[in-house]
């Protein structure tokens, strides 16, 4: 019997007009979707001017999207959505090194640069020396991953932010290890920043009384054949954000040792060893 459209109803009326021909996984998924969304519906109460609202913010957050920015990803990870997929996606096993939310500023193809070189190109920052090693989880050097790194400058900002401003490709680079899985570069302690926040993800965080800021980190993604990629970053360890970082994407194991070093090329220095899982481990866990 058809179930015509009612508030005790409304789940079964909507779900009902799923076809035969419909692929199995988006039934599942566009089911759960009506189901959640009905139920936070009623959960709420929603007034029709908070329904006009909602649809406006949304209307907004998409006019807000260009080339260079998606505020759709953006308000999915202050929600925590996108760490939750991430988290889902990258289940790994305990001693491998865990991913977290990539963010809007990588960009591809950064410049491969020599073991030991600066990323720092605007001169302006605390000097950092970061080393390390990308090991197997059984411990073994891996030779010929790729580390490709990223961070904001002093002022806190991507240099993609600051166009003529920064120096292309300023606090970017790729490292190739060898056959000790060593890597070294200098760039520099990086700094908190807020997120894109003049959009209505910002409004939306200002209404909730949270504010737009992240903790200092420095962005990484190591990938290496046979392995699963790694989309990380190691935090500073006394960032007064840590504990409210915007989007969620603070973990212990992520906070990295940032100690004065003994070195004129650096005044701080951040060991960090990623431990990489292989590409069929990710069914196993
Ligand atoms: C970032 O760390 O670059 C970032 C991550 C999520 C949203 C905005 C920025
Ligand atoms: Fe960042």
């Amino acid at each position: 019997m058809v179930q015509f459209f009612t508030e005790a109803h409304s789940t079964e009326a909507v779900n009902q007009r799923v076809g035969a021909s419909c692929d199995p996984r988006l039934a599942r998924i566009a089911e759960s979707l009506v189901r959640h969304l009905h139920a936070f519906v009623k959960d709420v109460e929603l007034t029709q001017a908070e329904w006009e609202f909602a649809i406006d913010f949304l209307t907004r957050t998409g006019q807000m999207c260009t080339e260079e920015r998606q505020e759709f990803i953006l308000l999915s990870d202050v929600l925590g959505v996108s760490m939750l997929v991430d988290a889902i996606n990258n289940r790994r096993p305990a001693g491998a090194t865990e991913n977290t939310v990539l963010g809007p500023f990588h960009v591809a193809e950064a410049p491969i640069r020599a073991m030991g070189e600066t990323i720092s190109l605007d001169g302006k920052g605390e000097l950092c020396r970061y080393e390390g090693r990308v090991l197997s989880l059984d411990g073994m050097p891996i030779e010929g991953a790729c580390i490709d790194v990223w961070s904001d400058n002093a002022d806190g900002f991507y240099d993609v932010q600051q166009p003529g401003i920064q120096p292309k490709w300023n606090n970017r680079g790729r490292f190739i290890t060898g056959g000790d899985g060593r890597y070294v570069f200098i760039g520099i302690k990086p700094v908190s920043y807020p997120i894109p926040d003049d959009g209505p993800v910002g409004q939306l965080l200002s209404a909730l009384g949270r504010h737009p800021y992240r903790p200092a980190h420095m962005h990484f993604t190591v990938t290496a054949p046979k392995f699963q990629t790694i989309v990380t970053h190691t935090f500073v360890g006394e960032d007064r954000y840590l504990a409210d970082d915007a989007v969620f994407g603070v973990k212990q194991t992520l906070v990295a040792p940032f100690e004065r070093a003994d070195d004129p090329a650096a005044l701080w220095v951040s060991t960090f060893d990623f431990i990489m899982t292989n590409d069929d481990a990710r069914e196993a866990v």
